[in-house]
């Protein structure tokens, strides 16, 4: 039986199981203590694909990092720029061409429903490196392997999500794995900046709390997770300058919460973590950053090899 991750596209988290989700923790922190040359051989000689059309750092660099720690490398498109597409070339035609070029392909698209699309008409495997506002299913993945690294579990931890509700992705991907295991959740946010009532059915089974301001649950909270307004996702800019600035965590806020609290973030931060809080104990933000390297080979090198 090949692993069940083999030859797998990673469009939403929904699509992975419980069980899924162990396999792949497990072959993260199994890579992260193989020798390089034993790694090295996980991906020899195949291409990661990368097709950019927002901007990105981590998940651009941890992907490529990624892929070359196993021995594989990798070519892209991230700045369309520079690209046929400034030609008029469309989405469509890139991924055929590119999917011919490489052995999996890693997408991030500004449209919902991009990744999907491009998994279906794409020869070779598809990761979903961000779809709109919609989910950024590996971020996900690297989150609950952060947690799960740090508090040796994630069933029966009470998770406070703070922030962009509304706009951000990488929330809504986390929401759906978190509601795969027994987790207490808290929403933290401006009212303007509630979840899409859209994705609500997905985590009806979660048991979850709606707040607005963090001093009414940090003392509960054993994760505090954290995300940016996405600005560039509004709308209407003047809805932006009334939700800008309105939450931060802070270290006199993190002094009310329990001792071994973890604060994690997706990054990029803007202003909503205040820099005295990354030398505090609680920030686990570019530790979660550099494990996403290690999930990512782990997933890539799932994705690729049958028998891992
Ligand atoms: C996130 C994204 O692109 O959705 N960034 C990332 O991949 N780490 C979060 C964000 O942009 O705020």
């Amino acid at each position: 039986m090949p692993n069940p991750l083999f030859g797998r596209d990673v469009v939403s988290i929904r699509d992975f199981t419980r069980s899924d989700l162990e396999t792949l923790f497990n072959t993260a922190t199994k890579i992260s203590n193989m020798p390089s040359r034993e790694r090295r051989r996980l991906a020899d000689g195949r291409l990661l694909g990368l097709i950019f059309y927002e901007p990105s750092s981590r998940t651009k660099l941890s992907f490529e990092s990624a892929m070359y720690s196993i021995g594989g490398g990798s070519i892209g498109i991230t700045d369309p720029s520079t690209s046929s597409i400034e030609k008029g070339e469309n989405f469509t035609d890139t991924v055929i061409v590119v999917s011919g070029y490489v052995d999996v392909l890693a997408i991030r698209h500004p449209r919902e429903g991009a990744a999907r699309y491009a998994a279906s008409i794409s020869e070779k495997p598809v990761i979903n490196a961000g779809s709109g506002a919609e989910e950024h299913p590996t971020q996900a993945m690297l989150d609950l392997y952060t947690i799960y690294r740090e508090k040796g579990r994630i069933d029966g931890l009470t998770v406070g999500i703070m922030g962009d509700l509304r706009y951000s992705r990488t929330i809504y991907s986390l929401l759906y794995a978190l509601s795969k295991y027994d987790t207490k959740i808290r929403l933290i946010s401006p009212p303007e900046l509630r979840l899409r009532s859209d994705a609500l059915i997905d985590i009806h089974k979660s048991s979850w709390i709606q707040h607005i301001s963090i001093s009414e649950v940090i003392s509960e909270l054993d994760v505090l997770y954290v995300t940016r307004i996405q600005k560039e996702r509004f709308p209407d800019p003047t809805e932006y300058q009334k939700v800008k600035g309105s939450y931060y965590v802070d270290a006199s806020i993190l002094e009310q919460g329990k001792s071994d609290l973890i604060v994690l973030h997706p990054l990029p931060r803007v202003d909503e973590i205040r820099p005295e809080v990354d030398r505090l104990p609680q920030a686990k933000y570019f530790l979660q950053a550099k494990l996403g390297r290690d999930l990512r080979a782990a997933l890539l090198a799932l994705i690729l090899n049958p028998e891992l």
